[in-house]
């Protein structure tokens, strides 16, 4: 609706940027001339040529030239609500967080899904990877958790994203396919990069094709850091648990349903928000001690791999509701920025590799996309919290500054923060964790273990699951020309599970495999013997 909710501090702000015409609106120029035609374009003559002197006609036309902004060079299709988050009980023994410290205390929220491979036009119900992301609107500043429907990741290191998704983007030379990963440059790029095993299990299962955003998970992927008001940090791990459960669509309904309603998942959030039927998440975090960094056979760093819930169980901290449809798809869902450096006192980064990677990334994309550096002013990115600050001028600027725009300053400017070392309520402060190594481009050890996550989730799959991944595998695999990338990926698969890649194998009418060579372009693998290992690595 359109109705500001005044205990919705968001919902407030946003009324102000509404417009809609009065009922008496005459059309106007931007210059708030009215005009009296804008059907016919000035012209010499009945039949002569149009005039450049027509600044109307020029002005529309111009305008409409120019409505067009970049997509998101990923996860470029989207759907977006607003709505709450409300804490369950204070979290101060884990963090400062100002929106989780007291029970009952609601934050707006806008969340985006989304699908990562299709452009923006592409159909809703492929089999892809979904994004979950939520811009959390604190009194403390936004806090952005960017996360998706599965778990782990494919590559464990930033570094190798625009390979990655140079991969999974339609084919260079005829822009097929668009949407899905049916086709030879994913498979190529992932049967040659064997970290991304774990991740392809999750891609080929039933989570990859959901029923509805409403039944869908969300995780952070990464691990994370709580910090205390005293400075303590606790690794975290997020999970998003839906009200409905998790529920998806069998490959054929999958197919029915991109062919007869291509906006299915879109159609779906928005009809049962207009209907009241709000969705529900519940947020969950397992939480792993500073001390216990190092305990598990595997590295918390490493976002190919999931920590087990039976080794540190989901922990629930809060709901999420999502109650209102955005008004504008362009002005709010497309111009949404969301960024997993937008953290708040109390979050803090790890040194995960692609967390790290991701946090350059996203703020550089949207210089380009939302067109310069003062995005942070469009309606949906407002912060509710105050913005001071000393950036002045670029493009769309909306701010008149008044007074000066430096510090030190005697005049008159936004003072940088007096309160030096010591901690302080409300203000950001990094974790101060003690880093102490050379200078390298390797990995600890037990990143190169690619596999035996991926064969903890086949092992965790029911028979009807097991054959719903087969037969992912299959089709997808089916539409690879090249054969040397098929017999490469099943022979991976073949390092998973063996029944597994028999029957994947025996589906692409090829022999059983033999289990792959460790590759050799990975290059942490061959490299790694006991003296390599860093101190305390598993
Ligand atoms: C967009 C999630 C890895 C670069 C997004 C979005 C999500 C997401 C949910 C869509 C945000 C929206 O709805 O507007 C993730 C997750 C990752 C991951 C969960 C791994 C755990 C990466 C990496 C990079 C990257 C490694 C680059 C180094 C981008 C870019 C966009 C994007 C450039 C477009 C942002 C925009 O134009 O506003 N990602 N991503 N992502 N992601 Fe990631």
């Amino acid at each position: 609706g359109s109705g500001a909710d005044r205990d919705d501090p968001k919902d407030a702000q946003l009324a102000a940027f509404r417009s809609g015409p009065p009922e008496d609106a005459v059309v106007t120029t931007d210059q708030g001339v009215r005009v009296d035609d804008t059907d016919n374009s000035l012209r010499a003559g009945e039949r002569g040529p149009t005039l450049l002197e027509d600044f109307q006609g020029r002005e529309k036309l111009t305008h409409f030239d120019h409505e067009r902004i970049p997509e998101r060079v990923v996860h470029a299709r989207g759907s977006a609500a607003y709505g709450y988050f409300e804490c369950y009980a204070s979290l101060s023994d884990l963090t400062c967080a100002d929106f989780l410290s007291e029970a009952g205390l609601r934050t707006p929220v806008f969340v985006r899904f989304s699908t990562v491979q299709g452009p923006r036009g592409s159909a809703d119900t492929v089999r892809d990877v979904r994004g979950f992301a939520t811009k959390f609107y604190t009194r403390e500043g936004n806090y952005d958790l960017v996360g998706n429907n599965m778990p782990v990741f494919f590559i464990q290191d930033a570094i190798k994203f625009p390979d990655f998704v140079h991969a999974v983007k339609p084919e260079p030379h005829n822009e097929m396919p668009t949407g899905g990963t049916a086709h030879d440059t994913f498979w190529d790029f992932c049967s040659l990069q064997p970290e991304s095993t774990h991740m392809l299990m999750w891609a080929m299962s039933d989570r990859a094709i959901p029923r509805s955003f409403r039944m869908m998970q969300g995780f952070g992927v990464h691990t994370f850091r709580f910090v205390t008001a005293d400075g303590r940090g606790t690794f975290v791990k997020f999970h998003w648990r839906p009200k409905l459960g998790v529920a998806s669509q069998v490959w054929d309904e999958a197919q029915l349903t991109a062919g007869k309603d291509p906006d299915f998942h879109r159609r779906d959030l928005w009809e049962a928000i207009e209907a009241g039927n709000f969705p529900e998440w519940e947020l969950g975090v397992q939480l792993v001690a500073e001390e216990d960094e190092r305990s598990f056979d595997f590295d918390i760093l490493d976002a190919t791999k999931i920590i087990p819930e039976e080794l540190v169980p989901v922990r629930p901290i809060g709901r999420m509701v999502l109650d209102r449809n955005p008004e504008n798809f362009f002005a709010e869902t497309e111009q949404a920025a969301f960024h997993t450096a937008n953290i708040v006192p109390g979050i803090d980064f790890s040194n995960d590799p692609l967390l790290q990677g991701r946090n350059f990334s996203y703020l550089d994309t949207q210089l380009i996309r939302l067109g310069g550096p003062n995005f942070a002013q469009l309606p949906v990115n407002r912060p509710v919290a105050e913005v001071h600050h000393n950036h002045r001028d670029g493009y769309g600027q909306q701010v008149i500054h008044r007074g000066t725009s430096y510090a030190p300053n005697s005049l008159n400017a936004n003072q940088p923060h007096q309160g030096g070392q010591e901690r302080q309520a409300g203000v950001f402060q990094h974790y101060q964790q003690r880093i102490d190594g050379d200078v390298i481009r390797r990995r600890s050890g037990s990143f190169s273990d690619h596999y035996s996550q991926a064969t903890l989730f086949w092992n965790s799959m029911a028979d009807w699951e097991r054959r719903h991944i087969v037969e992912a595998f299959r089709f997808e695999l089916g539409k690879v020309e090249t054969a040397e990338i098929r017999e490469r990926m099943v022979g991976n698969l073949a390092r998973v599970d063996a029944d597994l890649a028999g029957r994947v194998a025996e589906g692409l009418g090829m022999p059983a495999p033999e289990k792959a060579a460790e590759p050799h372009h990975d290059r942490t693998s061959p490299a790694l013997s006991q003296d390599n290992l860093l101190p305390g690595d598993p």
